[in-house]
Parts: structure tokens; sequence; C-alpha cells
């Protein structure tokens, strides 16, 4: 799908229109027949004069927001796709509570993110139509909106495909190959992996642990983008992803029901890899560290036990009480490494615990944080971007939770109270000085049931590559 900005309707475009509540004065008409409704979310096929348009319920005018104009965009592709195909020209609308620069923002993610397809293994085509052009039509100057929304949900459909792709493809190596080919192509931006000989001397007995399992080696990927003027030069965006391209659970092994959708518990990965890949493209002048600990957890011979005892990079002992809870485990290695390596501010995308899916389900991802201005950036960044993210607290009183009568900490309580919160208690232990968040997304990564939004596909959401791009803007504007 070809998408552009104009300042007139190309000729024979179909009209994508939202209906509002009043409706405009091109839609009134038709409203007043009821030939089309306000009604929020549903698409109506209507001519308009000499012209043909979809026109999608918006609800009331004064509740419009971004969220509406994303549905609306990605119903009228929908709608389309099962008609005739065909291009689309999008009228942005003065009339909305909207900046322009936001409405052909959202309605580009609409538009991109709506038409994702996760079938790539399908070997007999979809059915339906072609949509061939999305064009926006506005006189305003939107061209950096639309080019940073155009930008930023391309690579969030990329961290859709990553999150698809099934385990016996996307292994920590082939991940790492992934990453070497993206640096290849963004100038500005790097890729190095290490391997278990590199672990090792590095003392990452927690990410060895949880890879030891499998036959495919653990790999520690490493992105930088180094903008050629940074806005800020004490500064360090880290972003640390858990990368877990399948969790079996280990020894402590998954029941079978849905353990297919453990190949998604590289979403945080898939996010952070993505994320620093759109800032490199789109220019964004803060310098970022993106550091993923890939591994497959599987139970062998290899593995790591419950009873077991690890040592990991910062010279913290662990004793594993469940090998289920190896995300911990990866990102205790990843958090150390990326303050190693300077990061001043870090936030780690992780689907860390399925209590967080429990309690926020598919539209909120938990965040925690040691620092309350950091935190408050996160939770603007996610607003305006559509990534939500809810605050959870942190108190040292939890950490009681985690206290081993053998080690320094153990990876998991038998309470079953407060999962999230204990787990996030661990991480603390190993994210060093300055402000840092933990992103809990295990709701958020993969759906397994539509949305009914613009994300209305199952699978990988690509959750978190635009907070990413929303937070490195924030960052860069003093
Ligand atoms: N990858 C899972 C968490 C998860 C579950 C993500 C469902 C997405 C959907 C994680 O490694 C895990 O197994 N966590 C355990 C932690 C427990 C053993 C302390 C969990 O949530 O049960
Ligand atoms: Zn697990
Ligand atoms: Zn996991």
């Amino acid at each position: 799908m070809e998408i552009a900005v104009t300042s007139s309707a190309p000729d024979g475009a179909v009209l994508g229109l939202v209906a509002t509540e009043p409706p405009s004065i091109e839609l009134a008409g038709l409203v007043a027949t009821g030939e089309v409704t306000t009604k929020r979310g549903n698409a109506h096929v209507a001519r308009i004069g000499d012209q043909r348009a979809v026109v999608v319920g918006g609800g009331p005018r004064d509740a419009v927001d971004a969220d509406v104009l994303r549905d609306a965009a990605a119903a009228i592709v929908r709608e389309l796709r099962t008609t005739t195909g065909g291009a689309v020209a999008w009228p942005l609308d003065e009339a909305l509570p909207l900046p322009l620069g936001d409405q052909a923002a959202a309605v580009v993610e609409g538009a991109l993110l709506g038409s994702y397809e996760p079938g790539a293994w399908k070997t007999v085509t979809r059915e339906g139509a072609e949509v061939s052009a999305f064009t926006l039509v506005s006189e305003g100057d939107i061209g950096e909106a639309f080019r940073r929304a155009e930008t930023t949900a391309g690579w969030t459909n990329r961290a859709r495909d990553l999150v698809n792709r099934p385990g016996n493809d996307l292994t920590p190596e082939t991940f790492a190959d992934y990453a070497f080919g993206i640096a290849d192509g963004l100038d500005g931006l790097t890729a190095e992996s290490l391997g278990p000989d590199e672990m090792r001397a590095l003392g990452m007995g927690a990410l060895l642990a949880v890879g030891a399992g499998s036959v495919n080696e653990p790999r520690l990927i490493v992105l930088r983008w180094e903008p050629p003027a940074p806005a800020r030069n004490d500064l360090l965006l880290g972003l640390v992803g858990k990368g877990i391209t399948f969790d079996s659970g280990g020894i402590s092994l998954k029941p079978a029901t849905h353990m297919e959708d453990m190949k998604g518990d590289m979403a945080g990965a898939a996010t952070v890899v993505a994320g620093i890949a759109a800032l490199a493209a789109l220019g964004i002048p803060v310098r970022t560290l993106a550091v993923v600990a890939a591994a497959e957890n599987m139970p062998g011979s290899g593995s790591l036990r419950p009873g077991d005892i690890l040592t990991a990079a910062n010279g913290k002992t662990i004793e594993v009480t469940n090998t289920d809870a190896e995300g911990r485990l990866v990102l205790a290695d990843a958090l150390w490494y990326a303050h190693e390596q300077g990061a001043t501010h870090t936030v780690d995308f992780a689907t860390l615990t399925g209590i967080m899916a429990r309690a926020l389900g598919d539209m909120y991802a938990g965040v925690f944080a040691n620092d309350d201005l950091w935190l408050n950036e996160i939770v603007s960044a996610g607003e305006s971007s559509g990534d939500y993210v809810w605050p959870f607290p942190l108190h040292p009183r939890y950490r009681r939770m985690i206290d081993s009568e053998f080690a320094d900490m153990k990876n998991s309580s038998l309470r079953g109270v407060g999962g999230p919160i204990y787990a996030t208690s661990f991480l603390e232990e190993f994210a060093g000085e300055g402000p840092w968040a933990h992103i809990d997304m295990a709701g958020t990564g993969l759906l397994t049931w539509s949305r009914g939004d613009y994300l209305s596909q199952i699978g990988g959401t690509g959750w978190g590559v635009r907070l990413i791009t929303a937070l490195a803007e924030r960052l860069s504007t003093p």
C-alpha cells in the first residue's frame, strides 16, 4: 500500500470519512436520511455527489481522539479489502478537536497497522482486493508528522513480524542476524552479538544458565544509535529487551494449552530492536543503546534446575526456585550490561508475568520505576503514542518475598500474590544507578484475542515501538 500526502484528492479514489455527532456539512444529509450513522465503529459505503465514500462512525465530535481516527482508518482499509480495493483519499478535518499533525499521524498509523497481515507462512494467498494507495489530503503543514508516523508504524509492523516468527525460525542466532541486517541498512546504527564464550568472560551466569537447556545458544544482541548531532551528550538512553525466543518453562514446564503463544516471549526484544531502528531511521538526536537478552528456555540435560544457584554479572547470587521465571534472570545480566556500557536512563521491556496480563488485559502495560520523573516521562510518552502504560508501585518491603535462605535472592516466590511487583524487586537488584523503569508487557505484546480496534489481528502487536519514538522525542526537546 502506497501512502502519501497531497493538497487535493486524487481522481478515482474512494473518500475515507468520519461521521461525527454533529456531522460535517458534507455528511449531514446522509446522516439525516440514516444512510450512514455516527455510531462509533460502523463502516458504511455511500455516495457523495459522484464520488464513492466509505464513512465510519466516529461518535461525538468533541470526543474524537487519535484512537477514533486510528480505528476509522483501519476500518476503511478492511472494508475496501473485502470489496473493491483501490485507492483511498482521506481529507483531514479542521473541525475536529485534534491538530492536523496529530490527525495525520493517527490516520497513517491506523491504515498501516490495521492492514498488517500475520499469515506470512500461508502458501495460499488471501482472497480479496488490494488497497493500492492511501492518501492524506490536506493543505496544512503535516509533512513531518506524516513522515514520523509512517516510519514508526513501519517499524511497529516489523516488530510484529519478529514476534510472529515461530521458535524454529527465530532463534537467538537468527535474531542476531536480523539485528545485523537492520544495522547494515541504517546510517549511524551498529550491531554486535555476544555468544556464550563472551558471556562467560563477562560472568553472565544468569543469561547463560537460561540458555543452557537448548541447542540454540543464547546471544546478547547490542545495537547502538549514534546520532551525528546529539541533543544532549550527557544522556544515553538504554533500552533492554527480554528476548526469550521460546519459553517452554524449562524443567518447571508450562502446561500444553496455549504454550504456542510463548513464541512471543521475545516481544520486548522485538520492541527495542525495532524501536532503536525507528530512532535511527527518523534521525532522532538521542544517543541510544539497545540490549537484547536472547535465549531459548527449554528442558534438556544442560538445563538449569530448580535449586540451582547462579552468579549474575554484577556478582549477586540467585537461587532458582522456578525455571519458568527465566525473564528476570536474563534481564539481570542485560540490565547490568546496559549500565556497564554507560546507559544513563534505562527502560526494559518484557513479557514478564502472566499475572500482569490478567490485571491489565491487552490495552495497557504495567510500568514500575525507581524515579518519579522518569516514570512520568514514560507514562506521558505512552499516552501520546497510543502505547498506554499504567504505573505500579515499588516498595523496599516487597523485597522480602524474594529473600533466599541460601543465596542473595531467589527468582520466584510461592506467595501467589503481587507477582509482577516481586519480579520488579528482583530486577531492581541489577538496575544499577540512575533512572530505570521496567515495563511488563505480557498482556500487550502478543494478542490471542482480537482487540477489535486498529490492532485487530491476533499475534504480535509491535507494542512499545511507538512509545520508544515518543519517549526519545521528549528527551530530544528541552
Ligand atoms: N513468559 C512468561 C510470562 C507470560 C505469561 C507472558 C503469559 C505472556 C503470557 C514468564 O516467563 C513466566 O513464565 N512467568 C511466570 C512467573 C512465575 C513462575 C513466578 C508466570 O507468570 O507464571
Ligand atoms: Zn517463563
Ligand atoms: Zn518468559
